[in-house]
């Protein structure tokens, strides 16, 4: 049996590892409950004991399990309706315009959690089909959850998950009900990449993303592993890209890559010297 300060101590480094993710004292109170269908399926009586199978030969597959159960994979569909409000009104018009010549978009939806982040984007886009026929739109989102991207992948949601956000019209526009769950259409789908990625790692695409939404993944980071990870998307946006963070989440004092946009509020472009070091550089 493992002493419990160990215990955490060994799943707060397995995070780390893995995600970059602090396993913070606030969140420790959580670790049983998140654990709860780990140890019934492994017959654990406690968490000492599932981290004391960590270091048997089943212990890799475990571990990556583990890792997994620990994330926070909290979302929901329109998150933040100011922000959709504003990216339908102002942000997206706005792309689209400067987009005109290539008929391209490119979207990076960091930390995608079970989807509906990405098909909220989705249907901004889809909503706005007559001004983008014939154009290429991709909506790449990322995770490092696999449980949560297998979710993502199969686009079938409870009632409960699907009210969260979603008004009656959408809900009926862009789902079908099969068995009692609300199934999202192929249309939808088909334009979002989902793919298993840290983003602490070179980003999926280089200097390519218009939009990069990045919304309450790195509250758990330390300052060092939040500055790494502003570098990473830095690379992967286009120059005059911009960046959506979550309600309260800012750059500022976190990186020299991102400075805020004039509007609206949690939208940051990358600064002059990030442009520079990119190797482009755009009129502010
Ligand atoms: C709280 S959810 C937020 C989901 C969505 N962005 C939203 O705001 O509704 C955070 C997501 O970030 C993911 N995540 C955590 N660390 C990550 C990392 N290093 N790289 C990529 N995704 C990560 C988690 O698995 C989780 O699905």
């Amino acid at each position: 049996m493992i002493e419990r300060d160990m215990t955490y101590e060994v799943l707060a480094r397995l995070l780390e590892e893995r995600t970059g993710q602090n396993l913070t004292p606030s969140r420790q109170w959580r670790v049983e409950s998140a654990l709860s269908a780990l140890l019934r399926e492994h017959d654990a009586v406690s968490v000492d004991e599932l981290v004391a199978h960590l270091t048997s030969p089943f212990g890799c597959p475990l571990s990556s399990r583990v890792a997994d159960a620990l994330l926070n994979n909290e979302t929901y569909f329109f998150r933040d309706q100011m922000i959709f409000d504003a990216l339908a009104t102002d942000v997206l018009p706005d792309l689209i315009a400067r987009r005109t010549a290539s008929r391209r978009l490119k979207v990076w939806c960091v930390g995608c959690s079970t989807g509906q982040e990405p098909l909220s984007i989705a249907m901004l886009l889809a909503e706005r089909k007559a001004l983008l026929e014939d154009w290429s739109i991709e909506i790449v989102a990322t995770d490092v959850s696999h449980r949560a991207l297998e979710v993502a992948r199969n686009g079938s949601y409870t009632a409960f998950e699907a009210q969260r956000g979603l008004d009656m019209k959408r809900m009926i526009r862009w789902f079908e009900e099969v068995d009692g769950r609300w199934k999202v259409s192929p249309e939808l789908l088909r334009n979002i990449t989902y793919r298993h990625h840290n983003v602490l790692a070179t980003p999926p695409r280089t200097g390519e993303f218009d939009l990069v939404l990045c919304r309450n993944v790195l509250l758990y980071f330390d300052a060092a592993t939040r500055s790494k990870a502003f570098g990473q998307i830095a690379t992967g946006m286009a120059p005059d890209g911009l960046l959506l963070l979550g309600a309260g989440e800012t750059t500022v004092g976190q990186t020299a890559c991102f400075e805020p946009a004039q509007k609206p509020a949690g939208m940051f472009r990358l600064t002059e010297a990030a442009r520079r070091a990119a190797g482009t550089s755009v009129a502010a």
